[in-house]
């Protein structure tokens, strides 16, 4: 998958410097083209004459070439690349990213950086643990950077695993494994739906719910990542998409998002129906504002339609749906009769009762239940990060074409 890919390699002042080396020449080994820039401590550590030999290519460390005076492009490397790598990533290089302190080579290429930027820090474990750290790689996760934290290895048992560079073999295949990723939905169409619905009750109040429409956004983005056409069909939510695969319909009520979803589904291949719709909307909506009364007033709903059961009904042979269930009690069973009810080919099921999953927060915690095998849980992380997960899921589905 490295074939011919073009990488930057971010080498800072730590001692684990030398194991970027190592990292150069598997990545060189891979068929990969590898630009290293290093910070002016990184040349302590390892000699730019061991890299450029690997690479081929003269390392970056400074804006010009001393001697000859030639200024080096971070904005033309930053286009150049298909991944940047850190790696050894000191806490200073961490936090200097986070805060955008561009004052060398590679922080200033790494603001330029168009690519996905992977970041293997490398420091000691009372650095790492400390919250100044832990708030700059939360920092780095929300511009959407990967971090490649080590989980196994000689010292884990210890250091919990924590705070030691990565061995550069793991690194190798988590980038690996990025690029496949970048395919895994190549030539495929996904119908996401997401948010909440407004149900107007007149023309300044409604019926709505607390859904942030995150999960349903990081969903849109993890397909357009995975190389899939998105149809995102999104009810009133404060957030942005920026992904050029990504088009974006913009509803309202769930009357709005039905016709915009069964119109979208003809024409995909998949669908994941992570919109928590209003079940039930006013039966009339006043043209003028409802002035107050001391009277007590009653509220007629009608039930709106079920969007994914609709989905269900139409869905034609290696067409793939699939929905979330958001559970107080009986969560599984309960999923289990929705997933069969809707015709859906998963269902993922949050349970209220986690701490860190459901509504306005930025981590989820889900299980994925299909029609056959064990259901898949997948821990408390960032729903950015479970959503690349929940697509992994669907995308090895339609390609073994279960
Ligand atoms: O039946 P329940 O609302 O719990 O089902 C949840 C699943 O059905 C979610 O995937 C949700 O997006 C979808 N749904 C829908 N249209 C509705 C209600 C739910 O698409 N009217």
């Amino acid at each position: 998958m490295l074939k011919g890919k073009h990488i930057i390699l971010g080498i800072t002042g730590s001692i684990a410097a030398y194991k970027a080396a190592y990292l150069l020449r598997l990545l060189i080994k891979q068929g990969a083209e590898v630009q290293v820039v290093m910070t002016p401590a990184g040349k302590e550590f390892i000699t730019p004459v061991t890299l450029s030999s690997l690479s081929g290519k003269p390392v970056v460390s400074e804006f010009f070439t001393a001697n000859t005076g030639e200024w080096h492009s971070h904005v033309d490397l930053g286009l150049w690349a298909d991944a940047m790598i850190i790696a050894p990533a000191t806490a200073s290089t961490i936090g200097k990213m986070a805060h955008g302190i561009a004052d060398n080579m590679l922080v200033t290429t790494y603001l330029s950086c168009k690519a996905p930027v992977f970041v293997a820090p490398a420091m000691d474990l009372d650095m790492y643990a400390h919250p100044s750290t832990r708030h700059n790689l939360d920092l780095l996760r929300s511009y959407g950077n990967h971090i490649i934290e080590p989980a196994t290895g000689e010292l884990a048992s210890h250091l919990t695993g924590k705070g030691r560079m990565e061995e550069p073999e793991n690194i190798v295949a988590v980038l690996d494994r990025f690029f496949e990723r970048k395919q895994s939905l190549a030539g495929k169409t996904v119908l996401v739906t997401a948010g909440p619905t407004y149900e107007k009750i007149d023309p300044v109040r409604f019926i709505g719910n607390y859904s942030s429409g995150k999960m349903g956004f990081a969903l849109a983005e993890a397909c357009a990542e995975a190389g899939a056409e998105v149809v995102l069909v999104a009810g009133p939510v404060a957030l942005k998409t920026g992904h050029p695969s990504i088009r974006r319909i913009d509803v309202e009520s769930a009357a709005e998002m039905y016709r915009a979803a069964v119109e979208a589904y003809d024409h995909a291949d998949a669908a994941i129906m992570c919109a928590a719709v209003a079940d039930y909307a006013p039966e009339t909506v006043s043209d003028v504002k409802l002035k107050r009364s001391g009277e007590e007033r009653v509220l007629r709903l009608k039930p709106n339609p079920d969007i994914a059961a609709e989905l269900g009904h139409r869905k034609r042979a290696g067409q793939y749906l699939v929905g979330f269930a958001l559970e107080t009690n009986d969560e599984e069973s309960n999923a289990r009769s929705k997933m069969a009810k809707k015709n859906l080919d998963f269902i993922v099921l949050n349970s209220l009762r986690d701490a860190g999953a459901g509504f306005r927060c930025d981590t989820n915690k889900v299980t994925v239940i299909g029609r056959e095998g064990k259901p898949v849980e997948i821990p408390c992380k960032l729903k950015t990060e479970v959503a690349v997960d929940i697509v992994d899921l669907l995308a090895r589905c339609m390609n073994e074409g279960r």
